[in-house]
């Protein structure tokens, strides 16, 4: 029970004066409006001005003084609320406030001092987030050819097929077996943007297919779409077939260099990288699927400190060592933080052969 000061008046009149007290801030919402006696308690979440008092009493029978009512029960309103009568103060400060959502599962990055307190954890995110239904936290950093982060179930169910949604695309993601970011929307939406009806792109590593899906999605162009860990393929099969789109997408599994030297040399206006550690070593092949003249959309890891400039080295030199030219780099932006320091960076390079 709270006592707080509240407008007492006649049920006949109480919708009104909830209406009034409502339209100008002053009605407690966090307080149970109380009927007694032919009466209606409204509480009050603020004293009334003179004016507003005198309004009041001139249209209803009413009067103010002191009641005390019940508290509605509250829904919290974040994590850190849920759990605050759960956990001491100072583990409290290392909760985290983010995490990433893929679909209707919850990845989440715990400090050491919580590993214990995992289960609450999820339970916090489970209980706030009404569409979350598998909370999952990082083991270990994202490694392997296939690019896979190590995952342990902690709270809901162990299903980590999901389908996440992506800027008008659905895209069926495996989190424990395949790699997916969705703080990468932004710059897919990026690139996908700068796509003509007509190109076609090669995308050398493509994962379940998020670049392809929004290119084909918006533009009438053909994607060839490649990767080599094949539940990452099965996704990207299954995200052609769900996805209404207006382009198309060929399917390749395998190897970005075999299936490059097999099925696309010198096909493509545009091919995107998007595999960090290893994009530049991949410029050859990327050269070879290109027409002869297009444009590379590049992803590199590399520290902040003129992180622009030795991108552009890199891929100059690289370029250049294929007996290519670079006609321009219009652009080189940071896509997300992986590390204290450390950036995965976009560089979008047009380059033309020598003839
Ligand atoms: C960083 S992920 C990017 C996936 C996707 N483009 C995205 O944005 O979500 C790189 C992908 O390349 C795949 N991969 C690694 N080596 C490859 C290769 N040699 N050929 C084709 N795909 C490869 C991995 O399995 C992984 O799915």
């Amino acid at each position: 029970m709270t006592s707080a000061p509240a407008v007492i008046v006649d049920r006949l009149s109480g919708e009104a004066v909830r209406l009034f007290l409502a339209s100008i801030g002053a009605l407690d919402f966090n307080l149970k409006i109380k009927v007694e006696n032919k009466k209606i308690f409204l509480p009050l979440a603020r004293e009334l001005t003179k004016f507003e008092e005198e309004q009041l009493k001139e249209k209803f029978k009413c009067k103010i003084e002191i009641v005390n009512f019940e508290e509605k029960p509250r829904k919290p309103r974040s994590i850190l609320e849920w759990l605050r009568d759960k956990l001491p103060p100072y583990l409290l400060a290392s909760v985290p406030n983010s995490w990433d959502a893929v679909g209707d599962v919850v990845i989440v990055e715990l400090p050491p001092e919580l590993a214990e307190h995992e289960k609450l954890i999820a339970e916090a995110i489970l209980a706030v987030h009404k569409n979350i239904r598998s909370v999952y936290a990082k083991t270990g950093a994202v490694g392997g050819t296939f690019r896979v982060r190590p995952l342990k179930l902690i709270g809901g169910e162990d299903k980590s097929v999901t389908v996440h949604r992506e800027h008008g695309a659905m895209l069926v993601v495996d989190v424990k077996n395949v790699y997916f970011s969705p703080r990468l929307a932004t710059e897919r939406k990026r690139v996908a943007e700068q796509v003509l009806d007509g190109e076609v792109v090669v995308d050398l590593f493509s994962g379940v297919g998020p670049f392809a899906i929004q290119i084909a999605l918006r533009k009438k162009a053909l994607v060839y779409a490649i990767e080599l860990n094949p539940i990452a393929y099965e996704c990207l099969v299954k995200n052609v077939k769900l996805n209404n789109l207006k382009g198309k997408v060929v399917t390749f599994l395998g190897d970005a260099r075999e299936v490059v030297e097999n099925n696309v040399v010198r096909t493509a206006d545009r091919v995107i990288m998007n595999l960090p550690e290893r994009a530049v070593d991949y410029i050859d092949v990327a050269l070879k699927a290109l027409r002869g003249r297009g444009i590379l959309h590049l992803y590199l890891f590399e520290r902040e400190e003129d992180y622009e400039a030795r991108v552009k080295e890199k891929v100059l030199r690289k370029v250049e060592e294929n007996g290519w030219k670079v006609v321009d780099i219009p652009y080189v932006g940071l896509v997300k933080q992986v590390a204290p320091r450390q950036w995965h960076v976009a560089v979008d390079v047009e380059v033309q052969a020598n003839l």
